[in-house]
């Protein structure tokens, strides 16, 4: 199935110069660019699009991190978006990411790891209504 998913290069990995990089594998995995653009969490922005994570201990980390500096927004689309992009971007924790994976080459930390996606179509739909607003 056709799937479109929310992609984010993190502020660690847009301050690092990593952009180019990131987009290129983005593109040689066969993702379409649908939309795309930079902008800069407030906290206001970084509660509404983590919400689920509001309460866990490391929210307040992930939430000053991601207002550090600017990020960029991507709507994909291809063949089984959500599970290949997952597969891409490897373990949330980059230390444990497979090699070659976008998390491993480009990630620091759990919280400065790189690069976000939806975890699931309904993820996807609710996260790119807040980003693109439609
Ligand atoms: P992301 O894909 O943006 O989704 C939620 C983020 O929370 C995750 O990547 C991590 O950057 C961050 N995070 C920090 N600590 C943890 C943790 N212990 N488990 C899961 N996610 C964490």
């Amino acid at each position: 199935m056709i799937e479109q998913s929310l992609f984010l290069i993190k502020p660690n990995a847009v301050m690092q110069g990593h952009v180019g990089r990131i987009i290129s594998m983005l593109e040689d995995h066969g993702f379409s660019i649908l939309k795309m653009k930079l902008f800069r969490f407030d906290e206001e922005l970084a509660k509404s699009f983590y919400a689920e994570h509001i309460g866990k201990e490391f929210f307040n980390r992930l939430q000053s991190f991601m207002c550090s500096g600017n990020t960029i927004a991507l709507l994909l689309e291809k063949e089984n978006a959500i599970h290949d992009l997952r597969e891409l971007n490897g373990d949330v924790s980059p230390q444990k990411a497979r090699p070659g994976t976008i998390r491993a080459l480009h990630g620091n930390g759990i919280t400065d790891n790189g690069v976000h996606s939806s975890d699931s179509l309904a993820s996807a739909r609710r996260e790119t209504k807040i980003i693109f607003g439609v």
